[in-house]
């Protein structure tokens, strides 16, 4: 069983990206102490070119693309049939998620018209914002509802909706502790969730 994590800032190794790997430390933390293995992974979507849908249909016939772009590498890996749940993780850009993390969503459309693929794999969200308030919730929700026409089985940090960090904490984003406690949360249940399903 595995569970995927997308890192869906534009910067490598930063705040979005730690909270995501935070998640994911407590998904094998959690997976352990139940005595089970949960195989864990990220998809860094930072220097990553996945351009917006275009609408064409070609995956309307078959898993396939027709945008030759590095998306065509994570066709085969999220088609993976091991693949228990999926985490989204995004900046928050404007008030919701980040271009990355929306052409990632658009284009795993393919999974859907293709059997849909993600049914029933558990979905979480982490939203990093510069500000406390920035609009992590919304993006939550904008995560959410992509996953929700998955078919997904979506899970929060066990009292709200999922990860939400600071990343402009003043003694730096690490220092968040309200905030990664949400996405280790949010880890936790991913894996409680995962492994009630198997
Ligand atoms: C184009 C742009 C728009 C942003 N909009 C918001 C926003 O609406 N709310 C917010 O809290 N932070 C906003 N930020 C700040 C980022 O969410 C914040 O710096 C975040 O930690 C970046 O994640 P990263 O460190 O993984 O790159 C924005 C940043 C950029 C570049």
């Amino acid at each position: 069983m595995k569970i995927i994590g997308v890192s869906a800032s534009p910067r490598k190794n930063q705040s979005t990206y730690y909270a995501l790997q935070q998640c994911l430390e407590e998904i094998t933390l959690s997976a352990k102490s139940a005595g089970k293995n949960i195989e864990v992974e990220i998809v860094d979507l930072a220097g990553m070119k996945i351009s917006g849908c275009i609408s064409c249909d070609a995956c309307k016939k078959d898993l396939v693309c027709s945008q030759k772009d590095d998306f065509q590498e994570l066709i085969p890996k999220f088609a993976d049939p091991e693949i228990a749940g999926i985490i989204i993780a995004s900046p928050v850009y404007m008030g919701c998620m980040s271009s990355q993390a929306k052409a990632f969503i658009d284009r795993s459309v393919l999974f859907r018209r293709n059997r849909f693929m993600f049914r029933n794999k558990v979905g979480g969200a982490i939203a990093v914002g510069g500000s406390r308030n920035g609009g992590q919730e919304l993006t939550i929700q904008a995560i959410h509802a992509g996953m929700m026409i998955h078919d997904m089985i979506i899970v929060g940090n066990d009292n709200h909706f999922g990860g939400m960090v600071w990343g402009n904490h003043p003694d730096g984003y690490k220092a968040d502790a309200t905030g990664i406690t949400t996405a280790r949360n949010l880890g936790r249940r991913m894996a409680e969730v995962a492994l009630m399903i198997s």
